[in-house]
């Protein structure tokens, strides 16, 4: 056991309170964000004449040798220490001997942890915002593709109105668009720096806290030592932006298992992201969107715990908090794995055009273009309604589609029908009128589409 504070305390701590109590085994992976965060207090601890530039120098230089050798593999991270606060001070002085004891100078594992975890939320953030921008390229260079792969719009999951593949996407696109908004609001209003806040009253030091949160790429130090500690808002933000991702990402993954099944048959996930069964030879599963539309309860989850976890703490720091640390992770690593898996199966992913059309053809999706069809020849549309349903049940009867019907059934139904008729309901007129902004016509989809592609340039 190796403890930073055993000062003040007259017997060892208990194994169990002791293992209870410490967090090295998951706040090991800030080792980085936590060196870093020391070298920034020690440049400004030398630049306020609080350390002298050969105690700094030596420090950096310490503290330099460590990351080099926890990098390299040449120093393990061990549970022999509390935190990873405790290990880097103790290698420290281990290294450099008394210099290092000067380290936590005006500094507390409050200020110092809060810090840490937005070194590391900043940089996942970044990382979560890049695999965004490659998954919105994807879904464009499909839109591209496909502003005339005429396929069923749905609602209640039964057959609608022709739309065109290109616009299904576009929809996604927007969503993902939404969630790398909510990327960039959440690093802006988190990019304030906490070091500095002591352990929830600031130091009777003569810090620079502006300078510290220079050298650390923060807007600038925050405003509130209390809060500085004990803010985990960035957090929960985050976790309620992925849960927002998991949630599009889970509908998504919805609809490709739908389209991949047998009945439907609109796509064909690739080999390299199907798995099989171990007893029925012709299986080819969509686990992978299964597991991405499973794995968001975990984020979900984590969202929810942290949350619970921060109710009730009062001001300033508590132990309670260092309870965001497993939770975030696994959210972080699990939205990243399932944002980059999901976007390598959706580009391998092959579209049967053929089916989306003739799916879209005998779901009677251009009922309202017949309807819209009597409207413009001057039948109200309550009539109009009336009468295409009549088609509809003439057509379930005979099984056939709308277009399939001769003129002169169309005409025992009402006479107002005229040779035209085949041109207003065939799929690609009933698409191609739809030219409101945002509509799946085509024109309009261009016009999306070219926004989308200057969104992409300006990321
Ligand atoms: N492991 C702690 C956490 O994650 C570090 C801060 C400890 N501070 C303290 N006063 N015990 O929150």
């Amino acid at each position: 056991m190796a403890q930073l504070w055993g000062g003040r305390f007259t017997k060892e701590t208990d194994q169990l309170v002791y293992n209870f109590n410490a967090s090295i085994s998951f706040d090991k992976k800030l080792y980085a964000q936590d060196i870093r965060g020391s070298i920034a207090h020690v440049m400004m601890l030398a630049k306020q004449e609080i350390l002298t530039e050969t105690e700094k120098q030596q420090i950096i230089e310490g503290l330099e040798g460590i990351l080099d050798d926890v990098e390299k593999g040449k120093l393990e991270i061990t549970d022999k220490y509390e935190d990873i606060h405790s290990f880097v001070e103790a290698n420290l002085i281990d290294r450099i001997g008394d210099a290092g004891k000067k380290l936590h100078t005006g500094r507390s594992r409050n200020d110092q942890v809060a810090l840490d975890m937005k070194l590391y939320t900043r940089d996942e953030i970044a990382q979560i915002d890049q695999l965004l921008k490659t998954l919105l390229r994807t879904i464009l260079g499909i839109m591209q593709e496909n502003t005339e792969t005429i396929m069923p719009g749905f609602t209640h999951l039964q057959k609608a109105q022709p739309i065109t593949l290109a616009h299904h996407m576009g929809a996604y696109f927007e969503m993902f668009k939404r969630d790398h908004e909510r990327m960039r609001d959440i690093s802006k209003r988190m990019n304030t720096c906490p070091l500095g806040s002591g352990a929830l009253a600031g130091t009777t030091y003569p810090l620079d806290r502006d300078y510290t949160a220079k050298l650390l790429g923060f807007d600038g130090p925050t405003l509130n030592s209390m809060d500085g500690v004990s803010d985990r808002d960035y957090l929960l933000e985050l976790l309620s932006a992925l849960s927002i991702v998991m949630m599009h990402l889970s509908r998504f993954c919805e609809e490709v298992i739908i389209w991949n099944s047998n009945e439907y048959q609109f796509v064909e996930i690739d080999d390299a992201y199907s798995t099989g069964s171990s007893i029925m030879p012709q299986k080819k599963n969509p686990d992978i969107a299964e597991l991405v539309r499973g794995k968001t309860g975990r984020v979900y989850g984590a969202l929810t715990s942290l949350l619970t976890t921060m109710k009730g703490i009062p001001l300033a720091y508590n132990k309670d908090m260092q309870e965001d640390k497993e939770m975030s992770f696994d959210a972080i690593d699990t939205a990243k794995g399932c944002i980059a898996l999901f976007t390598g199966m959706l580009s391998t992913m092959q579209f049967k055009k053929d089916n989306m059309h003739a799916s879209a053809k005998n779901g009677f999706t251009n009922a309202t273009d017949a309807a819209d069809y009597l409207v413009n020849h001057g039948v109200p549309f309550r009539d109009a309604h009336g009468i295409v349903g009549q088609l509809v049940l003439y057509c379930i009867e005979k099984n056939i589609a709308l277009d399939d019907m001769s003129l002169e059934e169309y005409k025992a139904i009402s006479p107002v029908f005229e040779e035209d008729i085949y041109d207003a309901i065939s799929m690609e007129t009933c698409v191609n009128k739809r030219l409101t902004t945002g509509a799946p016509g085509k024109a309009a989809m261009e016009q999306v589409i070219q926004i989308y592609k200057q969104y992409i340039r300006e990321y």
